[in-house]
């Protein structure tokens, strides 16, 4: 029998994969910033042992269902939402994600969209470099308070009670609503829970950080952005389509809420024309939650070393269907 096949989705650095190099065949999608072709994607998972994904790759029943000896896709995010894990189950395919190691990278990011958001971060720094600065005035450009106010995480997992610990720092009352209870946030940062409802009315910060599932799709709709103060303040950080952005939209524009943070949109890279992007109270980031250097690398060495286990018979480090 030869040496395993592994395709990488994206052009990863060569000292990265060296180790996945020692043990397989490697092949890699030559661009760091185009995405994989759906032909080349097809065609790859049809003679591949292993994939290594991005967040980006939408691998569905027909790419898993081509990769007849497929036995590993290692995505390399914590969320796995572009991942048919159920088909993935039923053709025997390990799927892997790459969580813990993203966890205060992803909240350091969350936070400073809140800050941003609440204090006409990037507002300020374009009217500086526009020249438009004449004069100390008493209400330029001045924001909302962070500190003292009241945060609602959705979604308690890792990254929810790392921003709660943020919070706490900023000496924030804490609200969250979760699946179920975390009596960790709870016990150690003072965190309570309510339900979505009660969240929505009292928060200050409505912060999204659920992950994408059919349970969590548009929860974010019309009727949530209503129960928000109007001076409430939007963060997303999770992924796009928790949020009914045609409705997140409107609630903007008719002052139902005072602002939004963004840093994941339903349809990614979203286009510069898209109506979010026209608003001044919206803050967009283009996907970056995770992104430093050292975290994109442990990323991808956790990757590396998911496909290295399963290709090696051992069990992975963070396997998704156990
Ligand atoms: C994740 O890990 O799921 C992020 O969204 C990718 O940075």
């Amino acid at each position: 029998m030869g040496r395993p096949y592994v395709f990488i989705t994206r052009k990863l650095p060569d000292d990265i994969i060296a180790p996945i190099k020692d043990i397989a065949e490697v092949a890699m999608w030559p661009h760091d910033d185009i995405p994989v072709s759906r032909d080349v994607l097809i065609n790859e998972a049809k003679k591949a042992d292993a994939l290594l994904t991005m967040v980006s790759d939408v691998i569905d029943q027909e790419v898993l269902k081509a990769g007849k000896s497929l036995k590993v896709v290692a995505n390399m995010g914590v969320g796995f939402d572009n991942i048919d894990v159920p088909a993935a189950t039923k053709y025997g395919i390990a799927v892997c994600n790459t969580p813990d190691v993203l966890t205060d990278t992803t909240a350091d990011l969350t936070f400073a969209l809140l800050l941003a958001a609440a204090r006409r971060i990037v507002e300020a720094a374009q009217f500086i470099k526009e020249g438009k600065w004449k004069s100390w005035s008493p209400f330029l450009l001045a924001g909302v308070d962070v500190h003292h106010k009241t945060i609602g995480i959705v979604g308690m997992g890792k990254i929810g009670q790392a921003v709660a610990k943020r919070a706490a720092g900023f000496d924030m009352n804490i609200l969250y609503h979760n699946r179920s209870r975390n009596i960790e946030a709870e016990k150690q940062l003072g965190a309570t829970y309510c339900s979505f409802q009660e969240l929505l009315a009292t928060a200050d910060f409505v912060v999204c950080l659920t992950p994408l599932t059919n349970e969590t799709r548009h929860m974010f709709n019309r009727e949530a952005f209503r129960k928000m103060k109007q001076s409430a303040i939007f963060i997303n950080a999770s992924r796009g389509a928790v949020v009914d952005e045609q409705a997140l939209y409107d609630a903007l524009v008719s002052g139902e809420i005072a602002g939004a943070g963004l840093d994941v949109f339903e349809h990614e890279p979203i286009d510069a024309s898209h109506p979010l992007l026209t608003l001044k109270n919206v803050v967009a980031l283009p996907h970056i939650g995770s992104a430093t250097g050292e975290t994109r690398t442990k990323m991808m060495e956790l990757a590396s070393r998911n496909i290295i286990a399963v290709l090696q018979g051992k069990q992975p480090e963070t396997l998704v269907n156990k």
